[in-house]
């Protein structure tokens, strides 16, 4: 049996899967068994910010691998590595969030958040938006999607309500005083990069403030210079202080590890035993993110996405004006971008022609196909995918 025999055999399988096995990656670029190359814009569902086998990420786990993977009683005990992590993020982290947890996931991060706030506020109801994406863990599902996302596992957890994203009235009638918290992405990436008015996120801060709730920002998706800048919500305009934010994805460039940062004032209402986890702040992990982190300040790499990615979107708006009735908007910042197309038909087609052609992309809700390439791409490699995508459009069939 070949690979994909075997995982089909043995694997469970949640989502339809693309029949190919990679076997490495360098750059944008990864191969398959049969040695076919493909560009890679997805950056495995955003989170290879630095592409693939980056040298500075295989040189920090080589490293750190030969100290230690695993402290003993992991978090119970210090971490020089750790302490790396911690300080370098202090200077990115908006000033009033002082303290740091790591996670293992991102859902593991929003689900910690979404813990302490209820805890913290004594009170249980949780604000989300209608097409938000926080998460699979039994919390972060009920504050997904909509109310669709739970029904086969009902009863839902939370006592929670959704809100459409963007809707500064429908979230002042919603936040109550029996919130919680507000959980919300500056942009919704799962739902289809949904980009809210600049003012948006600082108007759901005040009503929280109003109301006594947490914010929580979710940043797992679009933090670590996505968007164009080190958080999305630096470019909220009036500038937003939340309780609590969230990372994820980018932050250690394809290791699986998360975080979650708080005020001193949420710190200070921690009690031992509140949280925690085996993996939490591993020192490898925390090496890795530490490689990454500080490659994207040398390299000023938010600010290389906000160029790229305006390069990226006036191309994807002239394929659309080739590709009148199949594109129907083109949006983005920095390199968060997303065409979407007239049906999830084409969607699929398109995605389909693509990875013949040896471009991977990924297709998400709402008949979106999202294009989430590494921050280190390169003009030829921009070329080469827009070439790809205007071909494979071309051939779609329907509407
Ligand atoms: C905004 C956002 N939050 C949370 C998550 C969940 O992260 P993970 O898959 O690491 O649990 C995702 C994953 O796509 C996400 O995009």
């Amino acid at each position: 049996m070949n690979t994909i025999e075997i995982e089909d055999r043995l694997g469970i399988t949640f989502c339809n899967r693309q029949a190919i096995a990679i076997e490495r990656g360098e750059g944008s670029y990864v191969w398959d068994e049969n040695g076919d190359r493909y560009l890679d814009f997805t950056s495995g569902w955003g989170v290879t910010c630095l592409g693939h086998s980056h040298p500075k990420i295989t040189e920090a786990i080589y490293k750190q691998a030969q100290k230690i993977i695993q402290n003993p009683n992991s978090g119970f005990t210090y971490s020089p590595s750790r302490a790396k992590l911690l300080t370098i993020l202090k200077d990115l982290l908006p000033a009033q969030l002082e303290k740091v947890y790591f996670a293992s996931s991102g859902a593991e991060a929003n689900d910690a958040a979404i813990k302490l706030a209820r805890k913290i506020t004594g009170k249980v109801k949780i604000v989300s938006t209608l097409g938000s994406f926080h998460g699979r863990t039994f919390n972060t599902l009920s504050v997904s999607v909509g109310r669709e996302n739970t029904e086969q596992f009902l009863p839902a957890l939370l006592e929670n309500e959704f809100v459409a994203f963007g809707d500064v009235a429908a979230m002042r009638s919603a936040v109550d005083d029996k919130t919680a918290a507000v959980i919300i992405e500056p942009i919704q990436g799962e739902g289809g990069v949904r980009i809210p008015l600049a003012s948006y996120l600082s108007c759901v801060a005040q009503i929280c403030r109003q109301r006594g709730a947490l914010l929580i920002v979710d940043e797992i998706q679009t933090g670590f210079g996505r968007t164009g800048t080190f958080f999305a919500l630096e470019q909220s305009e009036p500038a937003v202080a939340p309780d609590i934010l969230t990372m994820g994805k980018g932050i250690a460039g394809g290791f699986p590890l998360a975080a979650f940062a708080v005020t001193e004032r949420i710190n200070a209402r921690i009690q031992k035993g509140d949280h925690g986890g085996t993996y939490c702040g591993n020192p490898l992990g925390c090496a890795v993110a530490t490689a990454v982190v500080s490659e994207l300040i040398q390299q000023n790499l938010p600010h290389r996405a906000r160029q790229f990615g305006k390069t990226l979107l006036g191309r994807l708006a002239q394929l659309k004006q080739i590709h009148p009735g199949k594109i129907i908007d083109v949006r983005g910042k920095g390199l968060l971008c997303a065409l979407e197309l007239a049906s999830d038909e084409l969607v699929q087609c398109v995605t389909r022609n693509c990875l013949k052609q040896g471009l991977l992309i990924t297709p998400t809700r709402n008949s979106v196909v999202r294009l989430i390439p590494s921050l280190l791409l390169s003009e030829s490699e921009l070329e080469e995918a827009l070439r790809i995508l205007d071909k494979s459009i071309a051939a779609a069939v329907g509407n």
